[in-house]
């Protein structure tokens, strides 16, 4: 325990900010797109999510370096109609390419009831929340959609081919705390047995074969392996879902075409992403608001398992990780320091 303790610093969110724009800026990202990367890589840290923070800003800045993210991308906005808008990312970060797109989406919804955006040439966006929220805090309801390098076998196969492809959905819900469940289709997302790797940590069991198909607790052994999907069969398909949806709808890669970022430099991701909001008022009016009241009610009021003392909608956990920690300092583990030190040295 001590030695954890030992090995994590402390650093101040400004200035870790400032620190981490400055070496997005010096890979050659714009100001304000080197901006969104660096407040999505802080926000994932702030959540308690930290297998999409920090850990993967030296994964961008080598695809950076190599242009295979490309820094200066000439991002087409196509609008099909007054609802839906196709975006070629031209292969820019993932999280610039998704911010632009869940803005459409929700200028879309405001003026129509309905918007539908589909993303093409991206690459990996963070956390599928961070959009969510965004739609949420305009009071819209709202379906995001990523797909991602293989981890996952189809049902059925030994062989990984399915992203671990989150589910996100988020809704107002008359309160502070947006609902937002955001799911990846694997047991535990690939970004925390990636950390687990960086940091040697042991994984769970029970969420990773390795390649021989044998159950592991070893984190690179796992990488080499598969993930498990969640719920078996039913969490291939799910998986298989968003990949139709995100990359064959899209026009990115899909069927297991999506490269790895960690590990496969020869070209793009080419990453799809899907995002649909709705205005709640569509069917029921302001009613919309009175009901989901009700209906959050009404599950939080049933009675609790043993040794539970709040029943939890998706979503108020890392609200309030977020509540807490914007008010902490950034724990980070010692050899990932080291790696963005490295990073702003080297250009
Ligand atoms: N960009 C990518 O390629 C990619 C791929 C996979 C996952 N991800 C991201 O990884 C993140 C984590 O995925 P995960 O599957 O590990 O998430 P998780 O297991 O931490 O949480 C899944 C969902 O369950 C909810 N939840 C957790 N505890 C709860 C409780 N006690 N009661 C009620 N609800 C609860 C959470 O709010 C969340 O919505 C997601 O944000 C996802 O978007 C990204």
């Amino acid at each position: 325990m001590w030695l954890i303790f030992l090995n994590l610093i402390n650093m101040n969110k400004k200035k870790l900010n400032k620190l981490i724009k400055k070496i997005f800026l010096n890979h050659g990202l714009s100001n304000k797109h080197a901006l969104i990367a660096s407040k999505s890589l802080i926000k994932a840290e702030l959540v308690g999510a930290p297998s999409h923070g920090l850990a993967r800003l030296k994964m961008y800045c080598d695809r950076l370096k190599r242009k295979i993210i490309n820094p200066k991308p000439e991002i087409k906005i196509k609008k099909i109609s007054q609802s839906i808008t196709h975006i070629d990312a031209d292969n820019s970060i993932g999280f610039v390419a998704a911010d632009i797109g869940i803005k459409n989406a929700i200028s879309n919804a405001t003026k129509t009831g309905f918007g539908l955006v589909g993303i093409k040439n991206s690459g990996h966006y963070g956390l599928s929340s961070f959009y969510a929220e965004q739609a949420v805090k305009k009071n819209l309801i709202v379906f995001c959609f990523t797909n991602a390098p293989p981890a996952i076998a189809p049902f059925g196969s030994k062989k990984a081919l399915f992203g671990t492809n989150p589910i996100c959905f988020g809704t107002p819900t008359g309160k502070k705390i947006p609902f937002i469940l955001d799911a990846s289709a694997s047991i535990i997302n690939r970004g925390k047995i990636r950390r687990a790797e960086k940091l040697n940590q042991k994984i769970p069991s029970g969420i990773a074969l390795d390649k021989y198909g044998n159950p592991t607790t070893n984190a690179k052994k796992a990488l080499e392996g598969v993930q498990l999907p969640i719920a078996g069969f039913k969490g291939s398909g799910l998986a298989w879902m968003v990949d139709i949806i995100s990359g064959v709808l899209t026009g990115a890669n899909h069927g297991g075409k999506v490269k790895d970022p960690f590990k496969d430099f020869t070209g793009p991701q080419n990453v799809g992403h899907l995002f649909i909001t709705i205005k709640p008022s569509i069917f029921i009016g302001k009613k919309y608001l009175s009901q989901i009241k009700k209906n959050i009610g009404s599950v939080k009021r049933l009675p609790k398992s043993n040794r539970i003392k709040h029943i939890l909608y998706p979503g108020e956990k890392k609200y309030s990780n977020y509540q807490k920690n914007l008010k902490r300092c950034i724990e980070i583990p010692k050899n990932i320091l080291e790696e963005i030190n490295k990073l702003n040295v080297i250009k």
